[in-house]
């Protein structure tokens, strides 16, 4: 990735991502994802603790407050939007969408959202999350986590919740967008009907939320 200067936003957007995927961000997964120094990170951490945005849960774990949620929330609306974007616009590959619209999405204004959203619809990002609205509020989704899923059944994939780009490869190469169906086997371990029954690891399992399939 080419360097830049990484703001306030990029850290909320993380531990919001890593939250969903763990229930709290680390410090160290935070300055791993960021590319920046863990104590860099940690200065960073404290003063979005100081301006009531995070929350410190533990040594080295945080999670955001509300005000957090928000401000995330407004940030996500133009990376969401960024992305579909790219997606639909320029044709640039599913999985490596997140990542390249890091480098536009400080840049989306309100009116070209609006151009986007005109053009394309902007209900959900290209991976399945929904796009927050102007003042910060989001849709709520009721879908199902891996944890909560059942043996023996057949689900669609709702969304990505966890973007990381080795997770987003692997479903990418595999047409795993969604809406694909899977299904789980006795085990409870998901494996994809239309590519010879193949296991998903638990790791990507888990980065994806899922919907029941009709029967
Ligand atoms: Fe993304
Ligand atoms: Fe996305």
């Amino acid at each position: 990735m080419e360097t830049r200067s990484i703001t306030a936003e990029d850290y909320l957007k993380a531990i919001d991502e890593f939250t969903l995927y763990n229930g709290y961000a680390s410090l160290s997964e935070i300055a791993h994802l960021l590319g920046t120094a863990r104590q860099s990170a940690y200065d960073e951490i404290k003063i979005l603790v100081q301006r009531g945005l995070v929350e410190r849960k533990a040594r080295g774990e945080y999670v955001l407050t509300e005000n957090g949620k928000l401000e995330a929330n407004l940030f996500l609306r133009k990376h969401r939007i960024a992305e579909i974007l790219l997606w639909k616009s320029l044709s640039l590959p599913w999985e490596t969408i997140d990542d390249e619209a890091m480098g536009i999405e400080h840049g989306i204004t309100e009116t070209i959202a609006e151009a986007v959203c005109k053009k394309y619809g902007c209900k959900f990002c290209p991976h399945g999350n929904p796009i927050p609205d102007v003042n910060g509020r989001v849709e709520e989704i009721i879908d199902i986590s891996f944890s909560s899923l059942k043996p023996d059944r057949n689900y669609r994939i709702s969304r990505v919740i966890f973007e990381n780009s080795t997770i987003l490869k692997y479903l990418g190469s595999r047409s795993l967008l969604p809406g694909h169906e899977i299904s789980t086997d006795h085990n409870g371990e998901i494996y994809i009907p239309s590519n010879g029954n193949e296991r998903i690891p638990e790791t990507v399992a888990r980065a994806m939320t899922y919907l029941i399939s009709d029967e």
